[in-house]
């Protein structure tokens, strides 16, 4: 059976999920029962200075279902722990010492302000946890007291705090970056250059859910005003897996371990986010959603994947797709592939006649010697991947690759298995060795 134990920064954890800092994360008694339920780690639910702060009391999050109504996007405006610190502390003491071999990550956030953040680290330090995340995400609410966001999108703040936190701590320090910026690099190397053991992303985007178009206000609104919030959930997994590799793959951020956040719902989520770079994975929503115990189905489902692929620890894939993450300019040009419809499982449906005859290439013939029949005209496919994505029945439609020797029904060119990309293609006025 595969090892799905965990080391990140020296940090132990028996397996990589961890709770992100949320709400499942923001009290003892959720945390117990996270730990009960098999959660490798949590980061707990963001710190701040007494007084604490203050939540509105109506509608704090907002969802987008799909047709089936699954929750397929989150949205929250909820703030950062509005406990008392102290209780917080007290409750973090007694956890970590209860779960010794679980990860504990204290989340924190306090003013640009050296003492603020020598203060909250020392009493956390106290507490036995075994590492400080910092929380330089959160878009809303605490962004406009110029903190969370407000200190993500200042590289150079970022750098300042991180280092702070360097200085007065021995507690491995992670970044939690905003995906709310252009570059995510930017924000990452800052870290790097701050000193930081890590970044976690992604925290949530800025998000408004929708208007109530009988009142004619946003939704969810308090007291008839809304503010955006933050966005997550699986919808956001594409973003945060970007920003990931973004990062993974930038030779100044280079080997920096990186805890993989956003929307991670599956094992085979988990399994992405681990390829790409990721040491740990932080879960918020699907947690949210479906209840602590989903951890048992992301260990097994993991566990059987490594055990299949003959993966004895993490280790063994961590960061194995990163090379093949490149720019645009890198792709191979001289690869054809063209659709292939399994007449077998075709319902006729006819949807991918529709959508490659009206959006895509009319490449779709919808009928054969007078009946309907829904096959690929080679001479028209440019390979572009839209029938496979709309095809109701799985596995009908597939892609083929044109092997060399091949001719390109639609170009005339023969195959010969070479490589060619945009630096070097003849349309490029700034191709290499360009005269
Ligand atoms: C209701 C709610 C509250 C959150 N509070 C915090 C917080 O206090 N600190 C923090 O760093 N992130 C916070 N987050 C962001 C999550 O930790 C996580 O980064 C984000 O939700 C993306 O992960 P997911 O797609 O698995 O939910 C919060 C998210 C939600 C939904
Ligand atoms: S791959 Fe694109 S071009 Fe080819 S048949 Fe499908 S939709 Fe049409
Ligand atoms: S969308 Fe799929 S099932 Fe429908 S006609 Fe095309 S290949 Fe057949």
């Amino acid at each position: 059976m595969a090892d799905l134990s965990s080391n990140f920064l020296g940090i132990q954890s028996p397996n990589p999920f961890w709770l992100a800092s949320a709400p499942p994360t923001d009290k003892e008694v959720n945390v117990r029962r996270a730990f009960e339920a098999g959660w490798g780690g949590v980061v707990w639910k963001t710190l701040g200075e007494d007084p604490p702060v203050v939540n509105v009391n109506g509608p704090r999050y907002a969802t987008l279902w799909s047709q089936d109504r699954r929750v397929i996007g989150f949205n929250n405006i909820e703030l950062i722990s509005d406990r008392p610190l102290q209780t917080n502390l007290d409750e973090i003491r007694r956890v970590k010492r209860d779960f010794p071999d679980r990860a504990m990550v204290v989340s924190l956030m306090v003013p640009v302000n050296e003492e603020a953040w020598k203060n909250i680290l020392a009493r956390v330090a106290d507490t036995g946890a075994d590492g400080v995340e910092l929380n330089f995400g959160c878009p809303h609410g605490m962004s406009e007291r110029g903190m969370g966001s407000a200190v993500g999108q200042v590289p150079e703040y970022i750098q300042q705090v991180t280092e702070w936190c360097k200085k007065h701590t021995r507690m491995p320090v992670i970044v939690k970056l905003t995906p709310n910026i252009t570059d995510v690099r930017v924000p990452a190397r800052a870290a790097r250059a701050g000193g930081a053991d890590a970044v976690s992303l992604i925290n949530t985007i800025n998000s408004v859910m929708g208007v109530d178009l009988d009142r004619m206000i946003m939704s969810p609104s308090t007291d008839g005003l809304g503010s955006h919030g933050g966005y997550c959930g699986q919808a956001v997994k594409p973003i945060a897996l970007n920003m990931v590799a973004e990062i993974a793959r930038d030779a100044a951020t280079a080997g920096l371990p990186i805890s993989g956040i956003g929307g991670i719902t599956t094992w085979r989520d988990a399994a992405e986010f681990i390829a790409m770079g990721c040491g740990t994975v932080q879960v918020c929503t699907a947690a949210m959603v479906y209840g602590f115990k989903i951890v048992q189905d992301l260990c097994s489902g993991l566990a059987n994947f490594m055990d299949e692929k003959g993966y004895a620890s993490l280790a063994d894939f961590q960061g194995r797709a990163v090379p093949s993450v490149k720019n645009w300019n890198q792709l191979n040009l001289n690869h054809v592939e063209k659709a292939v419809i399994d007449q077998d499982s075709c319902i006729q449906c006819g949807r991918c006649h529709v959508v490659c005859e009206d959006t895509s290439h009319q490449a779709i013939f919808a009928t054969k010697e007078g009946k309907r029949h829904f096959h690929v005209n080679e001479a028209e496919c440019v390979g572009c991947n839209l029938c496979v994505s709309i095809c109701p029945v799985p596995g009908t439609i597939t892609m083929r690759r044109l092997d060399a020797g091949e001719t390109d029904a639609r170009t005339g060119r023969v195959i010969d298995g070479s490589y060619a990309n945009w630096t070097t293609h003849p349309n490029n006025p700034m191709r290499a060795g360009c005269d």
